[in-house]
């Protein structure tokens, strides 16, 4: 059965690291049999709004809503477009309007990278942040009044509800089940946040009592932060609002050496719309046009929507293909951010090389 793969590499690095996810897509394809047909997009790009006047075709729902899962770049150009007319116009949207709420973030040390924590080796960082995706703090609800006065007032509330806390929580939980040390830690600021955070202190609670097995802990978010430098080995899953998850699934990445490997799945769990597949990081136009972003993020996305998609035998052979290259540590093919010498393709093609040898 084929299976449809819209391709949408939005601006900046986002272009230069999708070549190498489908790279490493195609030579897993391959090695595993799998039929994966792909389609490529150039809107939700600030370079489309340029030309448009919008970041999406009127039709962008129903085109992308024939497709199995949604391979994504990095969006934003903040010199052509403001960042919240290219956001909201394009990745917001299809998060909110495809209903991901949930967003899985793994943050793991992988061998022959060094963290910048001194000591930590793999196996001490190794953690999944599960950030709420679709309300929160990112929400529409607010407004500028007395706009241009000395009596200027903006508000922008905060939006949780029930059926969105309890669904990211149930999987966040779940998750927590399988993993051996079964752990969750909740992102929390009920000191401070008086209404929403103890709410969802109590959505938690509520949600362990059907998890008796999972060992559960929570901490403000200032001081969350602060462990995740001084003990990323206590975590195994984190689960956090919209912003707090926003936050950690920088951090956690960056003890890890570099957020250039940070993957991201943006999932409707039900399956009734597409997921959608990114790196973590952004556009970067500090590196944009130099060919020395770092691929991995953008290739072990692609990991996670072959495992999304049923095939996680696939998705496994592209991070092992991952630890392989990154465990040789050669300066020529490792990017400046992994502190080599090598480019976005020399990586990206090393990775797809290894993923077709080892079969
Ligand atoms: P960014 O992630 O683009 O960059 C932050 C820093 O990390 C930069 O110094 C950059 O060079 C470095 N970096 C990021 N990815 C890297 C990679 N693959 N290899 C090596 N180094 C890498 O964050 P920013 O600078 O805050 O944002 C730039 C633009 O991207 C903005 O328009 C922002 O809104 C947008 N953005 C988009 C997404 C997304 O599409 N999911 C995520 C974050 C930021
Ligand atoms: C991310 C990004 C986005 C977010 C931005 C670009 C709107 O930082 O995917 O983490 O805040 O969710
Ligand atoms: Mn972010």
């Amino acid at each position: 059965m084929t299976q449809r793969i819209a391709v949408i590499p939005g601006d900046g690095i986002g272009t230069e690291v999708m070549p190498e996810g489908r790279r490493a897509l195609e030579a897993a394809a391959r090695r595993f049999g799998l039929d994966l047909a792909f389609e490529a997009f150039d809107f939700a790009s600030c370079d489309y709004y340029l030309e448009h006047g919008k970041m999406l075709p009127d039709d962008w729902k129903e085109t992308l809503l024939e497709f199995d899962a949604l391979f994504y770049g990095a969006i934003g150009w903040p010199d052509k477009v403001p960042d919240h007319v290219s956001l909201w116009g394009s990745l917001l949207k299809f998060r909110r309007e495809f209903d991901q709420y949930v967003n899985l973030r793994p943050c793991r040390l992988l061998p022959g990278i060094e963290s910048p924590l001194a000591g930590r080796r793999p196996g001490d960082i190794d953690f999944y942040v599960v950030r709420e995706n679709t309300e929160g703090e990112y929400s529409s609800v607010g407004g500028v009044m007395f706009e241009g006065t000395e009596r200027e007032v903006v508000i922008q509330e905060t939006v949780m509800t029930r059926t969105g806390v309890d669904r990211v929580l149930k999987y966040a939980f779940d998750l927590a089940a399988t993993r051996p040390r079964r752990k969750l830690t909740s992102a929390t600021k009920s000191n401070g946040i008086a209404i929403t955070m103890p709410w969802w202190d109590q959505r938690v609670a509520a949600m362990a009592e059907h998890y008796p097995d999972v060992d559960v802990d929570q901490f403000h978010i200032d001081i969350l932060t602060a462990n995740f430098v001084m003990h990323p080995d206590w975590f195994d899953v984190v689960v956090a609002s919209n912003l707090f998850g926003d936050i950690l699934s920088d951090l956690g990445p960056a003890c890890t050496g570099t957020i250039g490997v940070a993957p991201s799945a943006n999932i409707n769990p039900e399956g009734r719309f597409p997921s959608l597949f990114e790196p973590v990081h952004g556009s970067a136009p500090d590196i944009a046009g130099k060919g020395i972003a770092n691929p991995i993020g953008q290739i072990w996305s692609g990991a996670m929507m072959l495992e999304h998609l049923g095939h996680p035998e696939a998705g496994a052979a592209i991070l092992a293909a991952i630890e392989a290259v990154l465990a040789e540590a050669d300066p020529t093919v490792l990017t400046p951010d992994l502190k080599g010498r090598g480019t976005t393709e020399r990586l990206g093609r090393a990775i797809a090389e290894r993923i077709g040898s080892d079969g």
